[in-house]
């Protein structure tokens, strides 16, 4: 087969890339070439197996937004073998000519960059369909002997990455039927199988326990890849790097120096048609269970041994456990708001309310918005607040983890006539991806006061390349079988174990009409003024963003 892309060097193995000064100088010196690349600071970019990737859900949004967008950036980059094959499995009957023709537009539609055509035909005509129906054992049947035909005529080589993009009250059924026909099954020539799950993993403890033991049941648990696309983002990914690969940070990383932390995670978009599935989830199991107890874990870890992925997420995991889940009701009632968002302005245009929104109960108590606060309870973290909030229709976009710390113990100038805030260090997920942090400077005058000032640092100026899709990056991760930035088993249950309590308390309320629990705010707001007074009466005050 003809390839538009970049050659690759045998799949599996490791390319090196030349960065675009390839040559060392020293001063005074002519330009020489380095003997060795490693020590030229080259790149190492990891190609993974040939493999065919089977979509289950192949029809579904997520497909047509990031799935497909993303595998067809990774064959422009020259990441996916020129062998790899996608083999899309749903209900709907298409040829592969049409479905080919539906993701031409969806990636058209959805890719970071342009869709160049030369490169689309090449990776299209390793797109296929596969019409089956998930609960037929027959179909899965069909499935396996379409795969051994690809691996004939592609050389995908037995491998196979199944890609969960069904609702998940399907994911069941998938698993065990993969299992009875025994596509799961690796080695002896099989190649690897590996599977990649989307969320919501569970709504619940129980739930979770119960999907987990399903899959534990047919697969090993380094065969599962449960994503949470937090963890694909090159600012969440930076948030190891900033931590570990610099020495100056760690030291006052704890309790002494820091005050207390603020995770926000803040959308101006409403439920955008999704009522339905809001009214099951709500903002704390569509966002605080995994996403911001993610960027929790990753804030508050200890570093691991390794950059290695049961290293990684043998630390994470032990945050989660040490966050006190003794919900108590008094507790929740103190330390947990849940809003909900009623009609308001966001950028200008009139949205409505939460109750307003199709495929929503008009006396729903569903959370749009919920604030807590956690403490981490080991001994790096002990009395240090971390406050978490997230919200829909809040005024803008913005996911922020702001580290505050202490002031100095002592002001010696007390005089001046201001007084600086405390440092602060503000780690910029989206958008305007960056690193801020505040001190304290003189005012230039002649007089003596103080005020804060701001060193910024922001990705867009300081790197001139573009930053891959988290998808890109969690489905290149799957295929090269490197799960670190994938939630393990126990993770997923220790952070059901946080939010489930809080959950069921809630539904106690509703049962007995305790309707000042919900607090609305006006779309376009910050979130109730219930959340203020949760930071303000320590003393804090949320940050503006
Ligand atoms: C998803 C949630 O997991 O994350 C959505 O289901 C939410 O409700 C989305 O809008 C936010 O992701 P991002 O990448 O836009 O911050």
């Amino acid at each position: 087969m003809k390839s538009t892309t970049r050659p690759l060097t045998a799949p599996g193995t490791t390319r090196v890339v030349a960065p675009r000064r390839a040559v060392a100088r020293r001063p005074g010196t002519r330009e020489q070439t380095v003997e060795n690349p490693l020590r030229a600071g080259l790149r190492l970019e990891r190609v993974p197996d040939p493999c065919t990737i089977v979509i289950f859900g192949a029809t579904g949004d997520l497909t047509h937004r990031k799935i497909l967008p993303a595998l067809y950036n990774l064959r422009r980059a020259g990441l996916l073998p020129p062998e790899s094959t996608v083999l899309a499995f749903a209900r709907r009957n298409y040829s592969d000519e049409q479905y080919r023709v539906e993701m031409k537009d969806a990636v058209g539609r959805f890719s970071r960059v342009p869709l160049e055509p030369a490169i689309w035909d090449d990776f299209a005509a390793g797109l296929h369909y596969l019409q089956g129906e998930f609960g037929s054992v027959s179909s899965y049947r069909a499935l396996e002997e379409r795969l051994q035909s690809i691996d004939v005529a592609r050389g995908t080589r037995g491998n196979r990455l199944f890609y969960l993009a069904t609702p998940p009250s399907a994911y069941a059924e998938i698993v065990t039927n993969i299992g009875k026909v025994g596509l799961q099954k690796e080695g002896k020539g099989q190649g690897w199988a590996r599977m990649v799950i989307e969320k919501p993993f569970g709504h619940d403890l129980d739930s979770a326990r119960q999907l987990n033991a399903e899959l534990d049941r047919v697969l090993a648990e380094r065969q599962v890849y449960r994503i949470d696309h937090y963890l694909g983002k090159e600012t969440v990914r930076n948030l190891l790097v900033f931590r570990f690969a610099n020495g100056i940070f760690e030291p006052i990383w704890n309790r002494r120096y820091v005050d207390h932390v603020q995770i926000t995670v803040a959308e101006d978009l409403g439920v955008e048609g999704r009522g339905s599935f809001y009214e099951e989830a709500g903002a704390s199991r569509d966002i605080v269970q995994n996403h911001m107890l993610q960027l929790l874990s990753l804030v508050a870890m200890e570093p691991p041994i390794a950059f290695e992925a049961d290293a990684l997420r043998d630390e994470k995991v032990r945050v989660l456990h040490a966050v006190d889940p003794d919900w108590t009701e008094e507790r929740v009632r103190q330390d947990v708001v849940r809003g909900q968002y009623a009609a308001g302005w966001v950028a200008g245009k009139e949205v409505p309310g939460y109750r307003e929104e199709d495929e929503v109960d008009p006396d729903s108590s569903r959370d749009t918005f919920v604030a807590l606060k956690l403490e981490v309870q080991n001994w790096r973290w002990a009395d240090v607040p971390f406050y978490l909030r997230t919200g829909k229709r809040l005024p803008k976009r913005a996911t922020e983890i702001a580290v505050r710390f202490k002031r100095p113990p002592l002001m010696l100038f007390r005089d001046a006539p201001s007084e600086p805030e405390p440092n602060l260090l503000a780690l910029r997920i989206q958008p305007d991806e960056g690193i801020l942090l505040r001190f304290a400077s003189k005012v230039p005058e002649l007089g003596l006061d103080v005020r804060s000032v701001n060193m910024d640092f922001t990705y867009g100026s300081s790197f001139s390349r573009e930053a891959p899709e988290a998808y890109e990056t969690l489905i290149l991760d799957a295929m090269l079988g490197d799960a670190s930035l994938f939630t393990r088993s126990d993770e997923v249950e220790a952070a059901w174990g946080i939010v489930t309590p809080m959950n069921e308390t809630w539904a106690d309320w509703d049962d007995r009409n305790e309707l000042d629990t919900l607090h609305f705010y006006e779309a376009g707001s910050w979130g109730p003024e219930a959340s203020d007074r949760l930071v303000e009466r320590d003393g804090r005050r949320w940050r503006r963003l």
